[in-house]
């Protein structure tokens, strides 16, 4: 069957396939450790949840403003405003539906084809299929292991090309853990300010930060804004996945941009959604804490165990809530060739299930979430420990 080049240009996310072996071996009733999901084990908010049943219930259910209602708008700048410093009028912001979305409407407004994207690897799949859908180059530059995979400002400029067009930042990192160093950050945002390219900045981990690490936002260099466009998600910062709230912050021309992109194809963010997120940027944010609380204590507990593990390096995830132990000492042995083959084989043999590093743009490296239980995380790692000396 002929279908457009747009959808052959991009593939299912590896991540999924994942996700589907697995299903299957639970179907047969077999006892999975899933660490392949990024999204929060915690319910979202009871004053979130109440937020929504009070909007449907105040037949909130109709129509809104395609770019979001006013309220959540101005809740979304002045929160980004009192944390980070930024400077963001409501003109300035858009509410789309998720942190995907907001991506996705990123590059479709300001991407043209043919122009080349910086993907800094380790990345999140979505950026290159997205940057593959709207035909352009996404040009991947390796970070380093040695230096927990964080960006600098060096790497960037090497890679730089007369037709780049936008560099995309993920920090803390989906799925590294790699947080930049602030600094950097700002370098960052200053060289593509001087080269009149955009940076994308994905804050969707922003308030998952380890050891004391305040969340920083390089929208608080606000000399550089002309650049710089900031996607951002309630998904996780408050266990709303299913809910599906995200939002940009960029020129007004932009804004603009995506708002008419939006018009033609989703229309409003869900209403009731809206105001669900808005109950949580504005109502009590201790939830918040007691979610990081407990990521903090299952990130000690896994790199502790895995860096147990003969042959197993792991850089220290200084974010979000994902390990990523490099297991290359397995290669060659018990006919393991890579990542992929890795995974197939740990889900097979060990039931457990991870994602190959393949999936993120590297070879040696798998992917392991730390949003589940610490029952679970005992009982995988063990396997795990097991599955490597057996090899
Ligand atoms: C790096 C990154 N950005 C953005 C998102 C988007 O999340 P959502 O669409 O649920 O807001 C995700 C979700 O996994 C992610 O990992």
């Amino acid at each position: 069957m002929k279908l457009a080049a747009r959808i052959s240009r991009i593939s299912v996310s590896k991540t999924m396939a994942v996700m589907e072996a697995a299903i299957k071996l639970r179907e047969q009733g077999i006892d999975v450790v899933d660490f392949g999901p990024g999204e929060p084990d915690f319910p979202t908010p009871q004053n979130v949840k109440q937020a929504g049943v009070r909007a449907i219930q105040a037949d909130f259910t109709k129509y809104t403003a395609i770019g979001g209602i006013k309220e959540l708008k101005k809740a979304i700048v002045d929160k980004h405003a009192r944390e980070f410093g930024s400077k963001y009028d409501v003109s300035e912001c858009v509410v789309n539906i998720g942190g995907k979305h907001a991506i996705f409407n990123i590059f479709a407004s300001v991407v043209d084809e043919g122009e080349d994207v910086i993907i800094p690897t380790p990345y999140w799949v979505t950026f290159a299929d997205i940057a593959r859908f709207v035909n352009s180059n996404p040009i991947f530059v390796p970070t380093r292991e040695s230096d927990g995979f964080r960006l600098t400002v060096d790497i960037l400029e090497r890679a730089l090309t007369p037709k780049t067009r936008l560099v995309v930042v993920n920090s803390p990192n989906n799925p590294s853990g790699a947080v930049l160093d602030d600094a950097e950050f700002g370098k960052i945002a200053k060289l593509c300010h001087e080269r009149g390219i955009y940076l994308l900045s994905d804050e969707c981990y922003s308030h998952f930060l380890y050891d004391g690490r305040m969340p920083f936002s390089v929208a608080s260099s606000t000399e550089l804004k002309s650049h710089i466009i900031i996607a951002g998600s309630v998904s996780k910062t408050y266990s709303m996945t299913g809910w599906r709230i995200g939002y940009v912050l960029a020129l007004p021309e932009i804004i603009a941009a995506i708002v008419k992109l939006q018009s033609h194809s989703t229309s409003n963010p869900t209403s009731i959604s809206q105001k669900a997120a808005l109950e949580a940027l504005t109502g009590p944010q201790e939830s918040v804490g007691i979610m990081l609380a407990e990521y903090a204590k299952r990130r000690k507990f896994v790199l502790d165990r895995l860096r147990a593990i003969p042959g197993v390096k792991c850089a220290e995830p200084g974010g979000a809530f994902y390990a990523y132990p490099n297991i290359s000492a397995a290669f060659g042995r018990g006919g393991i060739k890579d990542s992929v083959d890795f995974s197939a084989r740990l889900l097979e043999k060990a039931y457990v299930a991870v994602t190959p590093g393949e999936a993120f743009g590297t070879t040696d490296h798998v992917r392991m979430s730390y949003a589940t239980s610490m029952e679970q995380l005992d009982k995988g790692l063990k396997r795990i420990h097991e599955f490597m000396g057996s090899l």
